[in-house]
């Protein structure tokens, strides 16, 4: 397995593109089966995540051409020729199991393996098998297996959801799009990313209206056209190098990085002492590491609220803070793994249930340590490209998943970072 080693210390200037977004790039890849003429995405992220999302689309019937160096995903289900998805397809990754809701919706049936992912919580689907029953389907699990099926067709309903789901949100928007009558989603969360699947969703004939509020109406209609689509930028990905940013010291332009989608963010790092300006081309963040950062408290929640995939990687900045923060994790209950491997560089942090407090130290002093999850393993780099010596993370195939180009982009920047391939 490969590992990617990391001499720390060096600051970083310079540019970094941001990709478009892995959360929202799978979605938009499962509405591919809403229509049979092509759906063609730009700004896709080559990740390990989305090549497997072709790759499950790939064996239900959809054509694929990928343009890489043209970062474009070319996708055409003229005829689904299969509506299973099988469990060494859809275990690796959660995001496959948003195939369910296209095929029942366009097909009338489907039958999807319940699905796997990162090891940060239970992860239930309750919430999206609720939904697709409001709409008319016959629900049941089977050996593993989610059987639905909705032979004439789904139907619209009015659906609050109990507590806010990304992907319920979005996998219900997937399959109500083609349901007769309308639907209206009540409590449904509000990420830049659901907003992009709607735009998405619109220009494919689509009548979704309210994304990026917490009420959605969608208007079914009887069949979707292609198009093209523009991936949005990877907030999550713009984060993780904003803090990086703060962490090891530097003057970094993120190219593409949206501003109104990382206010919760923004928040924290300026607290702590990080500068962060919108330019036009991007944000700008700068820190001079002469100056102590100041300890922050921030809790995870719902867009606009701090997101849980950066919590790991704010955590890691917040190690080097003059004084005590708190962490409180609202979404996962099992997203504090980089804790104890944090703590192998010299990090000083107490887990208790669902709050961290992390008492910041001067320096952390690189060592080996092990990447557990994907937002988890990147904190993993951000604390190395900060801490003195040399820090190697192990297991980095989660980062694949998520971050394309990590260490090109960092070394494009003045990082000291490698990836050693492992027979
Ligand atoms: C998505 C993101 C993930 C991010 C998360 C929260 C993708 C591919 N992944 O995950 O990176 O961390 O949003 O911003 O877009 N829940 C249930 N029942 C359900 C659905 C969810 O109990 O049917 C729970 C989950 O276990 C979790 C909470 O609801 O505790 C929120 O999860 P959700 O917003 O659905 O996250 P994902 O869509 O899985």
């Amino acid at each position: 397995m490969d590992r990617i080693v990391i001499t720390g210390g060096a600051p970083l200037n310079g540019t970094i593109p941001i990709f478009g977004a892995k959360n929202s790039a799978l979605k938009l890849q499962a509405a591919a089966l809403l229509s049979s003429e092509p759906l063609v995405l730009e700004n896709m992220p080559d990740l390990a995540d989305s090549r497997f999302m072709a790759q499950l689309l790939a064996s239900l019937g959809v054509e694929i051409a990928w343009i890489k160096e043209a970062r474009t995903l070319r996708m055409q289900a003229a005829e689904i020729s299969s509506t299973i998805a099988p469990y060494d397809l859809v275990r690796k990754m959660r995001a496959t199991f948003n195939v369910l809701g296209p095929l029942l919706a366009r097909a009338g049936h489907a039958t999807v393996s319940l699905p796997g992912g990162c090891a940060i919580g239970a992860r239930p689907v309750d919430l999206h098998l609720k939904a697709f029953e409001a709409m008319g389907a016959d629900i049941h699990i089977e050996q593993g297996y989610v059987k639905a099926a909705a032979l004439r067709g789904l139907k619209g309903a009015d659906i609050e959801f109990p507590f806010v789901s990304v992907g319920a949100t979005e996998h219900t928007m997937l399959a109500a799009v083609l349901a007769h009558g309308d639907t209206v989603l009540r409590n449904v969360a509000r990420e830049p990313e659901i907003v992009d699947l709607a735009d998405c969703l619109n220009m494919m004939g689509a009548r979704v209206e309210g994304a990026g509020t917490d009420e959605i109406r969608i208007q079914g209609v009887t069949s979707l056209a292609g198009g093209k689509h523009a991936v949005v930028a990877d907030r999550i990905e713009a984060g993780t190098y904003a803090i990086a940013a703060g962490a090891a010291g530097g003057n970094v332009l993120l190219q593409g990085a949206r501003f109104e989608h990382l206010g919760a963010l923004i928040k924290v790092l300026r607290e702590a002492g990080v500068e962060v300006d919108a330019e036009s081309r991007g944000l700008r963040i700068k820190r001079d590491r002469t100056q102590r950062l100041q300890p922050v408290d921030f809790t995870t929640e719902p867009f606009p609220g701090f997101p849980t995939d950066l919590q790991a990687q704010a955590m890691a900045l917040l190690c080097f803070a003059d004084g005590e923060s708190r962490i409180r994790e609202t979404i996962f209950e099992n997203r504090f793994m980089h804790a104890p491997e944090l703590a192998r560089l010299g990090a000083q942090i107490a887990v208790h249930g669902n709050e961290a407090v992390v008492t910041g130290v001067e320096r952390l002093v690189g060592a080996p340590v092990m990447a557990t999850d994907l937002r988890a393993s990147v904190s993993l780099v951000v604390a190395g490209l900060a801490a003195e010596g040399e820090t190697t993370v192990n297991r980095v195939y989660h980062l694949d998943r998520g971050f394309e180009g990590l260490e090109a982009k960092f070394r494009a920047c003045g990082a000291r970072i490698e990836r050693q391939k492992e027979e």
